[in-house]
């Protein structure tokens, strides 16, 4: 039902988690599959767009004709997803699961382990969404946000801190949805409105979304 309503736009989608070295073969990540952007970038595709999936490690196939651009850490992400919006971007959309800190300094060597107990130090990444958003000319942008508890109040607070044009919360205080599963609910926030999903696969609610921001991005590019 979606088909066209994104021709002749160019959408960059990241997604998947970021891996951050501890050393050489260890490192801090998190759940994401990359499910939810690689579901996001076939319908988008198949909605006419040209469609650049800035992509952290993840076991998917690239969706047909979905240009892929594999990163692994949030520097990556940033840099990756900064390229691909250079080259023309009209709709951003930030579904990746980027991991806030990362290890100060990358080890040389495996570290050995010791009887003591270890810590690690970390530092803030940067965050390419908003980086992104608060660019001069910034595509309309789309950030995801996982949520469990005051999902309008955090996600409509994130929304603005962002300069975000929509926000689609994840419930993921409900198992089964979110992180690593087939399917997701969600409530997508705007400044003039909202509107829920409820869980459903993966592939039908990326449909959905499509239409709702196609909708969104013709009425912001039409006032
Ligand atoms: O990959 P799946 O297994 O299919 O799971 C999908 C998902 C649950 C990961 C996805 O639907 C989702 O919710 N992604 C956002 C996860 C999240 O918690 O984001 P956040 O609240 O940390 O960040 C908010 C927004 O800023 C997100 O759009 C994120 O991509 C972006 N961000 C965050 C930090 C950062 N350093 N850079 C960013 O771009």
């Amino acid at each position: 039902p979606v088909d066209g309503v994104l021709a002749g736009l160019r959408l960059v989608i990241t997604a998947g988690p970021t891996r951050e070295p501890i050393d050489p073969v260890r490192y801090i990540s998190n759940h994401s599959s990359g499910k939810m952007g690689y579901a996001l970038a076939a319908a988008a595709r198949a909605a006419g767009a040209e469609v650049t999936l800035v992509s952290g490690p993840v076991a998917l196939v690239a969706p047909d004709g979905v240009a892929v651009v594999p990163v692994v850490t949030a520097a990556d992400m940033l840099a990756g997803a900064s390229e691909a919006v250079d080259a023309g971007c009209d709709i951003f959309i930030a579904t990746a699961a980027v991991a806030d800190y990362r290890p100060d300094q990358c080890a040389d060597q495996k570290i050995k382990k010791s009887e003591s107990a270890m810590s690690l130090a970390l530092v803030r990444n940067p965050d390419t969404l908003a980086t992104i958003a608060r660019r001069e000319n910034a595509p309309f942008t789309v950030g995801f946000a996982a949520e469990t508890t005051d999902v309008a109040r955090y996600a409509r607070d994130k929304m603005q801190r962002k300069n975000l044009n929509m926000i689609v919360a994840n419930d993921v205080s409900r198992p089964g949805l979110g992180f690593n599963s087939d399917d997701n609910a969600v409530t997508v926030f705007w400044a003039g409105g909202e509107q829920p999903f409820e869980a459903q696969g993966k592939a039908e609610l990326a449909a959905k979304l499509v239409a709702l921001i196609a909708d969104r991005y013709c009425d912001r590019a039409s006032a």
